[in-house]
């Protein structure tokens, strides 16, 4: 906490020199939330949210007291809020609704939403519990038809958010992914704790898309699928102090469905460690697709007995029976590759798949050593049109063009 108010008070400072704080405080008690875990505490929350949101001061707090167990429903907190800086303390825990037909009704593909808010803060030691388990089994509502609703919840999602802050606190057994950011600028997420088993379906952990600016640092993320995947229209992203494991690792992509031109740029992960993933640093990107991903960066990456660590796929086509290569692609460009280490449970341990017409240029692999988990096995690169420069690699990529 004391660390928060630091860090705040630094940003207040900066941006207002001489400008004292001011801090109204809300608890959801005040406006009835119950905090027995079946009390269905939404209208409680949407009452408190509404004063915090129209709170004139510089920092409108909402307390989520420690000891209680909130039950609430699909509920979306609306901004844009009038106070510099919304902070939710979120001491206490928040619970998914058990039952999928608890959610119908709602048209949204979201279990708790916030959109347009600015400064939003929420920091605390406080589980938000998404009992996903329903879901995984059977994603859709009742006798939906597939394409009808029935996608699972992400747990938290964060629309047109400006200078987020989520800190401190852990996401247990989301429906689908823990979290995702779009088109979010400025945003700052530490030391949380994403958790899931590693079997769940699609529980990623951070989805980031359309954003820019974002900061995931020292964290801990063990999931079903991508610990962090940073998708299309992303820039500015850094990554550090990621500890990942069960998941399938840190990914940018999939870009380029169904041929959209997708851009990332300026994505920097540095020291993370991945364990036991099931790929581990990838770039993914459809035939057919336009755009480019470039000035990306992988550097002090741990990896511990992970499959596939390092990967550059420009056909990537999951669950598709027409995987047609196309004339055109993303393209790939200036990617580094510096400071790994690690052990591979599969024998490729580099493998850069590259498209035949756009190709990836500029891959740089510098002090690059990756064994076998198994002391008896070799591993191997390889390479298809990739270009660029490797030293001190192991395996050795040879294969690379210039
Ligand atoms: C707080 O909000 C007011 C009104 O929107 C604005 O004038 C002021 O610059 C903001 N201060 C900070 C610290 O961003
Ligand atoms: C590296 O990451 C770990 C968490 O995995 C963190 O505790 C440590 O402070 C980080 N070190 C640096 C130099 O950032
Ligand atoms: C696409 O191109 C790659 C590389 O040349 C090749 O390995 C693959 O078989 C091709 N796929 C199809 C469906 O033609
Ligand atoms: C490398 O990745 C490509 C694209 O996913 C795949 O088709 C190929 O089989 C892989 N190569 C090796 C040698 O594993």
């Amino acid at each position: 906490m004391q660390e928060f108010f630091f860090t705040l008070f630094m940003i207040l400072n900066v941006v207002t020199p001489g400008l004292s704080s001011t801090t109204t405080t809300f608890n959801v008690l005040q406006y009835g939330a119950v905090g027995d875990g079946k009390t269905n505490d939404s209208p409680a929350f949407i009452k408190a949210w509404k004063d915090v949101c129209q709170s004139k001061s510089q920092i409108s707090s909402l307390i989520i007291p420690a000891k209680r167990t909130f039950l609430l429903k699909p509920t979306t907190f609306r901004g844009p809020c009038k106070s510099n800086y919304t902070y939710i303390q979120l001491l206490g825990d928040i619970v998914a609704p058990k039952t999928k037909s608890e959610y119908s009704g709602f048209h949204t593909n979201t279990w708790l939403g916030f959109s347009y808010v600015n400064g939003l803060i929420i920091s605390g030691k406080g589980t938000i519990d998404g009992r996903g388990s329903a879901w995984w089994q059977q994603p859709c509502i009742g006798n939906a038809q597939p394409g009808a609703n029935c996608r699972p919840p992400t747990a938290l999602t964060f629309y047109r958010c400006y200078r987020l802050q989520l800190k401190g606190f852990t996401s247990i057994n989301p429906a689908r992914s823990h979290m995702t950011l779009t088109t979010c600028k400025k945003g700052i997420i530490t030391n949380l704790r994403l958790v899931a088993p590693g079997t769940s379906p699609n529980t990623d952990g951070i989805d980031i898309s359309g954003s820019r600016d974002i900061q995931v640092l020292n964290s801990f993320i063990g999931t079903g699928d991508d610990c962090i995947a940073i998708s299309a229209g992303s820039s500015k992203i850094n990554i550090a102090g990621i500890t990942c494991g069960p998941g399938h690792g840190i990914s940018i992509g999939s870009l380029g469905t169904r041929g959209e031109t997708d851009i990332v740029e300026d994505v920097h992960v540095k020291n993370c460690t991945l364990t036991e993933t099931l790929t581990g640093v990838r770039i993914k990107t459809w035939q057919g697709g336009g755009g480019y991903a470039r000035r990306i960066s992988f550097e002090k990456i741990k990896f511990v007995r992970a499959n596939n660590p390092i990967i550059i796929d420009q056909f990537y086509c999951p669950h598709r029976s027409d995987c047609q290569n196309k004339t055109q692609a993303i393209k790939v460009s200036d990617v580094t590759y510096k400071g790994i280490v690690g052990t591979s449970l599969t024998d490729k341990a580099i493998n850069l798949s590259c498209d035949q017409n756009v190709g990836c240029s500029n891959l740089v692999f510098d002090h690059v050593y990756i064994t076998s988990a198994d002391p008896k096995q070799k591993v191997f690169s390889y390479c298809h049109n990739a270009h660029g420069t490797a030293s001190n690699t192991k395996p050795s990529l040879q294969c690379l063009l210039k």
